[in-house]
């Protein structure tokens, strides 16, 4: 008999006949006549309950198996309608066999729930549970989403490196790439005493913190594109939404100005949580009734209703009169602190947010500049219990203007001269914006730790794996 997944089984209308799944006991309950072993294979949330007469299966014989809660087995038997409340359908046992037991005593998951903290320690066991169950197959459905919502809309994949010599958003925030090789070549240049013979062949490379201007180069000849990769920052991210390596999402359109990029980011946003709704029911179900009874409803608002747009400037004037005390104080030309971000999504306007045009001093040096020689066509997306889930921009084209900025901000340009050139020859308007996938996934799962969304969270002492 062919192996089944436990999600073809429940949707199963097949019903009388043989059937074969393998998977990891969840639970096993009963008594003296019947046991009920629940057999979770990750094809989807839930399990699939075996029964095991008492004659065939007594329960010393089951425990003597270890056919106990985390071993993993085979079971063969009959598909058969369940008279049980909670399942349509269930396996009547004809043979179980245990490939790996999972000692009682020891097994780190017991039946009792585990704080989430706690499930952070065993990262190697904690996918076992219902929480990452659901969440892994929610973040393999956002990837997967991603990828076809570009590829509907005529957008190319591109690689970009992880590997790079420049500081994508200037902000000094990179690891470097360092070497324990000693095939390095001699020094080629000398420059303040480090050490050059550990790095990169003899140059100085770090770690991306974002593929955009690679990205750039690709959309000044293929029109529209995206990266979607790892990402590294070296702030310290002891936060419940930073990770030093996070996943990012990266649209160039060549042609866009910052209207055009508000509109792909708000409704690349929506047709991602629609996605979700329509493809993760049973885990988004579970997150909701375990987590956040407001998760369905929220999901659902933002597929509903359009994004407020306004300017910085107009939110700056928001805050100054709202009634909220914040702790750090709001004026022209600071940056917003996620405080302020979600009292404009949370308190004042209820649904999410894009502010535009902010301050060129607190923004990449690679925005373009407004008219008024203060602003840059920025954008930053706000979402309600996250706060910045997008960042964005019109990009500066012209070449006088990108290196002015650059200069200002302390950009070398000997770094990035290849993309001057982008500047230099054949030049045009275009725009993307960053999508933190785990800030997507934060949102999407309710999950209130961006530790608990990425299978093997790096982040300042995180360690072991
Ligand atoms: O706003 P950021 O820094 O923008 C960029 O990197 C641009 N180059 C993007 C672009 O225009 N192509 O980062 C973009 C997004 C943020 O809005 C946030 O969602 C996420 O990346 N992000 C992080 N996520 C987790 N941990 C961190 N340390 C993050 N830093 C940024
Ligand atoms: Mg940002």
């Amino acid at each position: 008999v062919r192996r089944s997944s436990v999600q073809e089984l429940l949707h199963s209308q097949e019903l009388e006949r043989e059937v074969v799944v393998k998977g990891w006991v969840r639970t096993r309950r009963g008594n003296k006549y019947v046991q009920f072993i629940a057999v979770n294979d990750g094809s989807g949330f839930h399990s699939i309950q075996v029964v095991a007469d008492a004659e065939r299966f007594p329960e010393e014989q089951l425990k003597a198996d270890g056919v106990e809660n985390g071993a993993a087995v085979m079971v063969r038997g009959k598909l058969v309608a369940s008279q049980g409340k909670g399942q349509t359908v269930e396996i009547q046992a004809e043979e179980i066999t245990v490939y790996g037991k999972a000692d009682t005593e020891t097994y780190p998951l017991q039946k009792k729930g585990h704080s989430l903290e706690f499930l952070r320690e065993i990262a190697h066991l904690r996918p076992r549970t219902n929480t990452f169950g659901a969440v892994l197959r929610i973040r393999h459905a956002m990837a997967f989403a991603i990828h076809q919502y570009f590829n509907q809309h005529g957008f190319y994949y591109v690689h970009t490196p992880i590997v790079t010599g420049s500081d994508a958003e200037g902000a000094g925030q990179m690891f470097r790439v360092t070497t324990l090789s000693d095939q390095n070549p001699p020094l080629t240049e000398d420059k303040s005493g480090v050490d050059y013979k550990q790095d990169f062949f003899g140059k100085q490379t770090n770690l991306t913190v974002s593929g955009q201007l690679e990205a750039e180069v690709a959309a000044m000849a293929l029109g529209k594109v995206y990266t979607f990769g790892p990402t590294f920052r070296a702030e310290n991210s002891n936060t419940a939404r930073h990770l030093a390596e996070f996943w990012m999402v990266e649209p160039e359109v060549a042609f866009n100005e910052l209207q055009d990029n508000m509109d792909l980011a708000e409704d690349f946003l929506k047709s991602l949580v629609k996605y979700a709704l329509e493809h993760c029911a049973d885990d988004l179900q579970f997150l909701n009734e375990q987590y956040d009874k407001e998760l369905l409803g929220r999901l659902q608002f933002v597929v509903d209703n359009d994004f407020q747009r306004l300017t910085y400037t107009e939110a700056v004037e928001i805050l100054k009169t709202a009634r909220q005390k914040f702790e750090f104080p709001v004026d022209w030309g600071t940056d917003l602190q996620s405080e302020h971000e979600r009292y404009l999504v949370e308190k004042h306007f209820k649904k999410p947010v894009i502010l535009t045009d902010y301050p060129k001093d607190i923004k990449a040096f690679y925005m373009k500049l407004n008219d008024d020689d203060k602003t840059v066509r920025a954008m930053d997306v706000l979402f309600p219990g996250i706060g910045e889930i997008i960042g964005g921009s019109q990009r500066e084209e012209n070449l006088e203007k990108l290196q002015a900025r650059m200069a200002a901000m302390n950009v070398p340009e000997h770094e990035l001269w290849w993309y001057l050139e982008l500047r230099k020859y054949g030049t045009a308007p275009h725009a993307g914006f960053g999508l933190g996938f785990e800030r997507l996934l934060l949102f999407v799962t309710g999950m209130a730790n961006i530790r608990d969304v990425i299978p093997f969270p790096r982040f300042p002492k995180s360690a072991e794996f």
